[in-house]
């Protein structure tokens, strides 16, 4: 706009400022955002604008001139600031309407529902026992499925004639020498001799995992099922160390009343040796027509011992230097008796029905 000055004609000042006016409103009216509108707004009425610079000449202006042309330009600077105001509103309206549709959810939709995956029952057994262990200080430890005769037998003081090495107890990948001769493991227990030869005393450890046998499927055989194998070796472990362990870890897997009993029995690789009975947590003991017990009031639980001083001898420890224990258990009997389930068979049936029933 040009310099107002006392030369200035009011009809010529007023053309200008009415041009000014329209122009503006019209570029107010088509501000697409609130940034392009403060531009609009600034460029008219702020500190730069056309309008400050004519207020600026109205001080060269007689009081007359002035008064006039001042009301003309207070008058076209209130319609600008009122129209970017109702414009300013009407943007933002506009804005927050674009964020609630691009927001919006609609709750009335079908939706696919996917349905989630849950852990099987035989590694929640295993999951909750390593636990346990590893509270009382473990570690976990693993060894092959395809294990040589060695390891399986040899190494745990069974003899060649063992019948557990027969073709109709063990299944063999290859024939030949004890060192080479290659088998799918019988037993967790192997992992016992490959961790000792690896690792020096103290050992603390369980070790989960497979094993295969010829067994024919029925409701208590399965010929791949799992094993936790158990081993601790240190100076002057005793077979109280033994008992007390197991006891505390049937407390924790069974409920804080357990009471646990050791029966006389023989594996190869430790003496003396035992199986371990839990007291039945459905009747406690107490009832003749308890389903879980069967009345007997205990239900066998897992074979244990005094590690024998031949396994330390195979694996290089100093038999005269360090005492242990031993134990495995049976993962699949555990989630049975826990579970009152009454064929191992539904564990690999792959019925959802059964695996629903364990959440985890
Ligand atoms: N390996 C034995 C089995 O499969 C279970 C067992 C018994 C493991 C006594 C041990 C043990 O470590 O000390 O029947």
């Amino acid at each position: 706009m040009k310099m107002i000055t006392n030369e200035t004609e009011p009809m010529e000042l007023f053309e200008t400022l009415a041009q000014l006016r329209e122009e503006t409103l019209a570029s107010i009216e088509e501000a697409a955002d609130l940034d392009a509108l403060d531009a609009v707004e600034a460029g008219a009425v702020g500190r730069e604008s056309a309008i400050a610079s004519a207020r600026r000449g109205l001080g060269q202006m007689d009081a007359e001139r002035r008064r006039d042309a001042g009301r003309m330009i207070n008058e076209i600077a209130r319609d600008i600031e009122a129209a970017a105001a109702v414009r300013r509103e009407q943007l933002a309206k506009e804005a927050r309407a674009a964020v609630i549709a691009a927001e919006a959810i609609d709750v009335t939709v079908d939706y696919v529902s996917v349905p989630s995956g849950r852990i099987h029952p035989i590694q929640q057994v295993i999951d909750e026992v390593c636990d346990i262990f590893i509270g009382l200080g473990y570690h976990i430890a693993e060894g092959p499925e395809a294990e040589l005769a060695w390891y399986n037998f040899d190494a745990l003081n069974t003899p060649p004639d063992h019948p557990g090495r027969l073709e109709s107890d063990t299944m063999y990948l290859d024939y030949g020498n004890p060192e080479d001769e290659m088998l799918l493991r019988a037993h967790t227990s192997p992992v016992q001799a490959r961790y000792m030869e690896e690792h020096g005393p103290p050992v603390y450890i369980v070790a989960p995992g497979k094993a295969y046998r010829n067994d024919t499927v029925d409701a208590t055989h399965l010929p791949v099922f799992h094993q936790i194998e158990g081993l601790a070796v240190d100076e002057s472990i005793t077979f109280s160390d033994l008992k007390g362990t197991l006891a505390e870890f049937a407390r924790q897997f069974f409920g804080p009343t357990t009471r646990v009993r050791l029966r006389p029995h023989f594996f190869p690789f430790t003496e003396p040796s035992a199986e371990l009975d839990v007291s039945c947590f459905n009747c406690d003991g107490g009832e003749s027509s308890c389903r879980v017990c069967k009345g007997v009031g205990w239900l066998e639980m897992l074979g244990c011992g005094m590690v024998d001083p031949r396994v330390f001898d195979a694996v290089g420890y100093d038999s005269e230097a360090v005492t242990g224990f031993a134990f495995g258990m049976g993962v699949e009997r555990l989630a049975m008796v826990r579970h009152g389930i009454d064929s191992i068979r539904h564990f690999v049936d792959y019925d959802v029905r059964f695996l629903e029933q364990f959440p985890g």
